[in-house]
């Protein structure tokens, strides 16, 4: 026991004092900086702290600027930690990126094996990518062929190249919309308002040939006219198409196709959360059972008697 109180003594956690009881020093080393060295640590701490804030209000600000207007936060059904995407909503986006978008956007990066057990079966989405037809070759003869799609096959891209897609679209280049929701701020709430955001432009703006005014849009013309329309298209599951609820759908299948991943990260945190909160508690145990000697002991200095 002396020994292993000597040992504490040596390491300096433990102080023998003139009048012979061993107290625990205080680890902390701020009691002894000197004054000086304080007031110079609040000099330093608050220029850290402005400098944070400064940041951050000159962030704000700038985002409050101009005319264009910042998207609301949706209720999305995916909203919680652990909700999963609507699929039923994924497979009606796809039908409006289909039926819609796809004549201007790509999707370039999806392939039509993707779609299966997310929005498709297999034969479905053997079926969808069928309907395509792809340049293959060369052949024997060297020569380039046009065949059906497979499901290895990514989405078909509308426009050959990018000059040919601005050519179409005065100038302006519709983006590929595979990563879009992660490409903006406001991911899929953007996008909702941004496609059901047209209005006329206010007085006093006028917009070149080409451009349509939307309040979304960083600068407020965007080089898109309105794309959605109530009933533009049917549904197959026989969900009324009106404007707000393809803007809806199409925002949650393009969430998807950016984060194919969402359903099995949430899940996978539910997982870890249920293993840790168990191992936590197992852990809790082990370590009193383990310090419960150390914890319970009582250090006593004997003066020799002599
Ligand atoms: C007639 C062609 C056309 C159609 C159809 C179309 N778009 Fe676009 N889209 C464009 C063009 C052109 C731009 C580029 C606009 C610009 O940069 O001013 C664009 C831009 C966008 C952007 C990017 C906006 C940004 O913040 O940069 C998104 C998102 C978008 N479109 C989504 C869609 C969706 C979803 C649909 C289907 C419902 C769709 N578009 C249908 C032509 C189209």
């Amino acid at each position: 026991m002396a020994g292993v109180a000597g040992k504490f003594v040596k390491s300096g956690l433990l102080r023998v004092q003139s009048n012979g009881i061993i107290q625990q020093s205080h680890l902390s080393t701020l009691r002894e900086l000197s004054a000086g060295k304080k007031a110079g640590l609040v000099v330093v701490g608050s220029l850290i702290g402005g400098a944070a804030g400064l940041a951050y209000t000159l962030d704000q600000s700038v985002k409050a600027s101009g005319l264009d207007l910042h998207a609301p936060h949706f209720p999305w059904s995916h909203n919680g930690i652990f909700s999963s995407l609507d699929h039923a909503s994924i497979r009606r986006g796809y039908e409006v990126y289909k039926q819609v978008c796809s004549a201007c956007h790509s999707m370039k990066y999806l392939a039509y094996r993707n779609l299966i057990d997310v929005s498709h079966t297999e034969d479905e989405a053997k079926e969808e990518a069928a309907a395509i037809q792809v340049t293959d070759g060369p052949n024997e003869e060297g020569l380039m062929f046009q065949r059906p799609g497979k499901l290895s096959d990514r989405f078909p891209s509308p426009y050959t190249n990018e000059e040919a897609a601005r050519n179409a679209n005065n100038g302006a280049l519709p983006p590929d919309l595979t990563y879009i929701t992660a490409a903006r701020h406001g991911g899929e709430d953007y996008l909702f308002s941004l496609l059901t955001g047209y209005t006329d432009p206010p007085g006093g703006i006028t917009l070149r040939d080409g451009l349509y005014y939307n309040p979304y849009f960083p600068g407020g013309a965007i080089g898109m006219a309105q794309a959605l329309y109530n009933e533009l298209i049917e549904y197959s599951d026989g969900t009324p198409a009106t404007a707000s609820q393809m803007a809806k759908d199409v925002a949650i299948f393009l969430k998807w196709a950016a984060e194919p991943e969402h359903d099995d990260r949430k899940k996978m945190a539910l997982k870890a959360l249920m293993l840790f909160s168990f191992l936590i508690s197992v852990a809790y145990y082990w370590k009193r059972h383990k310090w419960s000697v150390v914890k319970t002991r009582k250090i006593v200095y004997k003066p020799k008697s002599e």
